[in-house]
């Protein structure tokens, strides 16, 4: 079993696990856990089915504050489930076979992308083919040192399709990507770090607490400025300098206006008044 369910301080959210995904919380992280370890976190339609509900609960619920996106036992994801996710819908009709593609993109890229919360994926092991869609998708990665990854889609003959040539681009130069495209040959999370593949590559022993940490910083930081940076980060990269300028400046307006602590009018007087604090050091205090 991952480490991820391994502290006693945890609560499990019985409400929301199911027989693919289970879903803990504890001190403000939900731990979800992809989990068909017999099946290297393999994702079929029904785990596809429930990580769009698990998710849509999550993004309102209190208890999350930020999600960390692992897997059961050696896997993070062995990608798409190739029997019940291939070779069982290969005979659908069009329009139900793109249904159950839908219910896989949606979670695993149109709603972890823009989730209103911050994303961590924590890469415990084996992630190949459609596992790096979730995995880019998160905004944050952290990998244990001796994870193996691979765009291994070319070694049974398809292209990787489902957005995962898409995630590749959004995260890796032409030079390596089309290395892993074109060869599928796997690699480690010492090298998924080089690459710029996941955020950070750790030994396997340090990798719970490091995303801990990790978790735990963001926590201090505004949610609402949180959510709308990385919201906006995702999205200027489609656009040119001009829109961008437009975009980001609509969006700071929006972030102002929408966060109930008034972040920006805090920070400042803390940092101007007060001088409680320095803005180029840390963040300000939340709490007063
Ligand atoms: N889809 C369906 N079943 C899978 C998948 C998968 N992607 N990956 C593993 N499984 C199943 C195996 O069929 C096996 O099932 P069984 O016990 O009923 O025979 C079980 O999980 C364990 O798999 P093993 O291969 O025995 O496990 P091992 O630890 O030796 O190897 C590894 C793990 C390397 C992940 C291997 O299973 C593998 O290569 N899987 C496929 C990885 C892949 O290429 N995924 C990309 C798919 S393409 C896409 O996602 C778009």
């Amino acid at each position: 079993m991952t480490s991820a369910t391994s502290s006693g301080a945890e609560a499990e959210a019985g409400e929301l696990s199911t027989s693919t995904v289970k879903v803990t919380f504890e001190d403000g992280i939900a731990w979800v856990v992809l989990n068909r370890p017999e099946k290297r976190n393999a994702m079929n339609p029904a785990m596809n089915r429930d990580m769009n509900v698990i998710l849509d609960a999550l993004e309102i619920d209190d208890r999350c504050k930020v999600l960390v996106l692992t897997g059961a036992g050696d896997a993070f994801t062995a990608g798409m489930d190739l029997r019940e996710f291939f070779r069982e819908t290969a005979g659908f009709d069009p329009i139900k076979r793109r249904r159950t593609m839908a219910q896989a993109t949606n979670w695993q890229w149109r709603k972890l992308r823009y989730f209103a919360k911050p994303t961590i994926a924590m890469v415990n092991g084996w992630t190949f083919g459609g596992g790096f869609l979730p995995l880019v998708a998160c905004d944050l990665a952290i990998a244990a040192d001796d994870a193996t990854f691979g765009v291994s889609e070319i070694n049974w003959g398809i292209i990787p399709a489902g957005n995962v040539t898409k995630a590749i681009e959004a995260v890796l130069n032409e030079r390596q990507a089309l290395r892993y495209i074109m060869t599928g040959d796997p690699f480690d999370g010492k090298k998924a770090a080089e690459i710029g593949l996941v955020t950070e590559a750790v030994p396997r022993d340090q990798l719970r607490v490091t995303v801990v940490a990790l978790a735990q910083k963001l926590m201090k930081k505004n949610p609402i400025t949180l959510w709308n940076a990385k919201v906006a980060f995702k999205h200027i990269g489609e656009m040119d300098w001009e829109l961008s300028e437009e975009y980001l400046t609509a969006k700071a307006i929006a972030n102002t206006a929408m966060d109930p602590e008034r972040g920006s009018e805090r920070g400042l007087k803390q940092f101007l008044d007060d001088k409680s604090y320095k803005p180029g050091l840390g963040e300000y205090q939340r709490e007063e």
